[in-house]
């Protein structure tokens, strides 16, 4: 195993879900479970490069090597095979159909690698399912299964992986068992059961299959050739804002809400505080708006909250889906991966939610040629007032959150893009350090 723990050190680094871009890995087995599938087995490694450090989720298997994709071959595995990614291996997907759509085990260690069907739909055959993995920018992998005579079904494998349920499992098909149709229909899942650190047996989500919306565009290219069209949006991004706050309504009945006492709002104003801090360290120019940024904050501290609940966490125009069947669907409940889990799993303002919507509407602005830039600006403001009008037309008056603390979620969204950007595409800074020039414009 140590071998193939080399080969993977060289590997993963390679892959688009490898989180620490830059730095070289430092692995160690977690967990090694042989599947019930033919020379293949699931392997969760953790990654010291980092700290805390990250546990990776990597199916691998022994094949022979013609029957690799060149992407797909991690190194020699003796004997004339080579290790694989089995995300294209049909053995590995078909058994991973089969947890999903049947449940049960799929490893030889019982409760190891398992499945759980939750859907009541009748399960297609079980082989030769046409599998083939989700190309694009992605933190996980998803692999689409068109089997014979039923719907398509998607099935993301988390590749940063953690003890207990992922945000996106819990929460989406909490929504989808109560019938909502703003996120796709819930199919099935598989867990997984390892040794922590700590000693403790802990159990944690693996993958999570659903509903697959065949040919469809996700908002942010939708949005993208209205602007560039000059269509007005306010119809789409009206029934945008209704979608986010039906599903806002829907995730405050279902799991628990926190009232905004006084420690919690000091706990969420000193991580606005922490971020504007890391922030400007890194983004000389902001320097000139922090102690307008801090009373807008200072503001929003001082408004009325409502309670704080469960959110989406990392809502923008590429995390949703334009459907002819159910209008908006809302993808990817994870939350942003900068974040720790436990954050992510908390309570939250619902309004930071809204908040990412409207940045997102704003970048739309900076992909768009224009020729002073004004057509868009204003393509722009209206999408947005659109949005926030549907929005709080269905969530109604009292969960409203006050402008004050839309505004210190906005600038809290630019800060974080402000770094971003400059860690990543510094020809982009230009969006967000406009936008807090907006929100908390410098007086004369
Ligand atoms: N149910 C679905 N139907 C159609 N396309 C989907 C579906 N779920 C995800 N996708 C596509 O896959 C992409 C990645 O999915 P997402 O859940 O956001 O994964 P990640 O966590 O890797 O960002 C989405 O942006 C969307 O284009
Ligand atoms: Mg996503």
């Amino acid at each position: 195993m140590g071998d193939l723990l080399d080969l993977l050190t060289v590997w993963m680094p390679r892959q688009r879900w490898y989180g620490t871009k830059g730095r070289d890995p430092r692995l160690t087995l977690v967990a090694d479970w042989q599947l019930l599938a033919p020379r293949t087995r699931v392997l969760l490694v953790r990654d010291d490069a980092v700290t805390p450090a990250a546990l990776y989720q990597v199916p691998v298997s022994q094949r022979e090597p013609d029957a690799v994709l060149p992407g797909s071959l991690i190194g020699p595995a003796g004997d004339g095979l080579v290790w694989s990614d089995a995300v294209t291996d049909p053995d590995f997907t078909d058994l991973l159909f089969r947890l999903v759509s049947v449940g049960g085990p799929g490893s030889e260690t019982v409760g190891g690698f398992a499945g759980l069907a939750l859907s009541s739909a009748p399960a297609a055959a079980a082989s030769e399912i046409p599998a083939r993995v989700l190309s694009g920018e992605q933190s996980n992998t998803s692999i689409i299964f068109r089997p014979e005579g039923a719907e398509p079904v998607i099935c993301k494998l988390f590749r940063q992986v953690n003890a207990g349920v992922n945000p996106d499992v819990e929460l989406q098909s909490a929504l989808a068992a109560e019938g909502a149709t703003f996120v796709p229909a819930a199919i099935g899942e598989v867990r997984g059961t390892w040794s922590a650190a700590s000693g403790e047996t802990v159990t944690g989500s693996l993958a999570f299959a659903q509903e697959f919306f065949e040919g469809v565009e996700d908002a942010w290219r939708v949005a993208l050739q209205a602007a560039t069209a000059a269509h007005d949006f306010s119809e789409p991004a009206r029934a945008l804002g209704e979608s986010v706050a039906r599903m806002h309504v829907a995730l405050a009945q279902t799991f628990p809400t926190v009232v905004p006492d006084a420690g919690v709002r000091s706990a969420v104003a000193a991580a606005w505080s922490r971020r504007l801090g890391i922030a400007v360290a890194e983004v000389p120019a902001l320097a000139p708006f922090v102690q307008r940024i801090q009373e807008v904050y200072a503001e929003a501290a001082a408004a009325p909250w409502p309670p704080l609940q469960r959110v989406h966490g990392d809502l923008h125009l590429g995390q949703v889906l334009y459907t002819p069947s159910n209008g908006w669907v809302l993808l990817d409940f994870e939350g942003e991966p900068l974040r720790p889990i436990s954050e992510r799993r908390s309570p939250d303002l619902a309004v930071r939610d809204v908040a990412g919507m409207l940045r997102s509407f704003d970048y739309v602005s900076g992909a768009v040629a224009d020729d002073d830039g004004a057509a868009v600006r204003a393509w722009v403001i209206a999408a947005q007032q659109a949005f926030v009008r549907g929005y709080a037309e269905t969530v109604g008056p009292e969960q409203t959150a006050p402008d004050a603390l839309l505004a210190a979620c906005e600038l809290d969204k630019a800060v974080y893009e402000a770094i971003y950007e400059t860690r990543n595409r510094p020809d982009w800074i230009g969006i967000p350090l406009a936008a807090i020039g907006r929100l908390a414009p410098l007086k004369d």
